[in-house]
């Protein structure tokens, strides 16, 4: 740990992120290659992570693969952890849970396929793929990393937007990361959250352009602007990294400061 390349290196690792035809997603995979890592990219707009890996192998001479699933399907799951660890070569040792939806309605007609959805998508996947990626760490005799987006949803409630499955699931998701830590602590796998403000994406863009939001939202965060997508990949950087080597169970928030008032 003393130089740059022995703190943040990832070179010799291999990366996966869920998610990675938009967004946050996209950056995660960019982080991950910046360092070095050989990257999987998984989405269900299977044309959008193909182009994406083919970029990443073009720009930073790292192997990457891009592989259409929907994370909500366990058959899917059980493909993607065969044919990206056998495509790039060895285990996966560094998951990134970025995958997410967000629906919007008033808690009291809250419909009921949206509420399953975002609990499939943002609390269940996650668990289903980091205990498929630890059981083969496990057996490897393999450390790694686990990281999922949380939010600054998964500790305070919206006043923004009715977001009742999504504040419920990223709530769940940042303690099931504590539970994970603690479990598998004894076999060298981290596990962490990572917490964003407001970024717009795909996801958000709407939201934000709709009558008073951007004000309000900048009003709320310390750092009075909204996040840049690019801006969430140094922590990814970090926490996949030699540098995070005694970081577990940790909310590493990236939201302006919003958090902290
Ligand atoms: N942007 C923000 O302000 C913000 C703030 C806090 C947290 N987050 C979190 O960051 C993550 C990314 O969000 P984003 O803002 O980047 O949104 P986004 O641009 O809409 O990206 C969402 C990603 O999730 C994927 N996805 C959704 N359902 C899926 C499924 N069933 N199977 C596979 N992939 C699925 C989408 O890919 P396909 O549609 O191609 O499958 C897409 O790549 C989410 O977990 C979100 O909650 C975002």
């Amino acid at each position: 740990m003393d130089s740059i390349e022995g703190l943040f290196s990832l070179r010799g690792h291999r990366g996966l992120v869920t998610g990675a035809s938009s967004g946050l997603g996209v950056e995660c995979a960019i982080a991950l290659a910046i360092g070095g890592a050989d990257v999987a990219l998984i989405a269900r707009r299977a044309d959008r992570v193909k182009d994406l890996a083919a970029k990443l192998a073009n720009e930073y001479r790292v192997k990457a693969i891009g592989i259409g699933a929907d994370v909500t399907s366990e058959a899917d799951l059980d493909r993607v952890m065969n044919e990206a660890p056998a495509a790039l070569g060895g285990e996966i040792d560094i998951l990134v849970n970025n995958a997410g939806v967000s629906p919007t309605g008033r808690a009291e007609n809250f419909k009921r396929e949206l509420w399953d959805e975002a609990i499939a998508v943002n609390l269940t996947a996650p668990m289903m793929l980091a205990q498929r990626a630890a059981r083969r760490l496990i057996a490897a005799k393999m450390p790694g990393r686990i990281i999922n987006m949380g939010s600054i949803y998964s500790s305070v409630a919206s006043s923004v937007y009715r977001l009742s499955a999504y504040t419920a699931s990223k709530a769940a998701l940042a303690n099931l990361t504590r539970q994970l830590a603690v479990e598998w602590a004894q076999y060298g796998i981290l596990v962490n959250t990572i917490a964003p403000g407001w970024i717009p994406t795909e996801a958000t863009e709407a939201g934000i352009a709709k009558a008073g939001n951007k004000q309000r939202m900048e009003e709320f965060t310390p750092l009075a602007r909204l996040g840049k997508p690019e801006e969430i990949r140094g922590a990814v950087i970090f926490l996949a990294g030699p540098a995070s080597s005694y970081v577990t169970g940790s909310v590493l928030s990236v939201d302006g400061g919003y958090q902290a008032w």
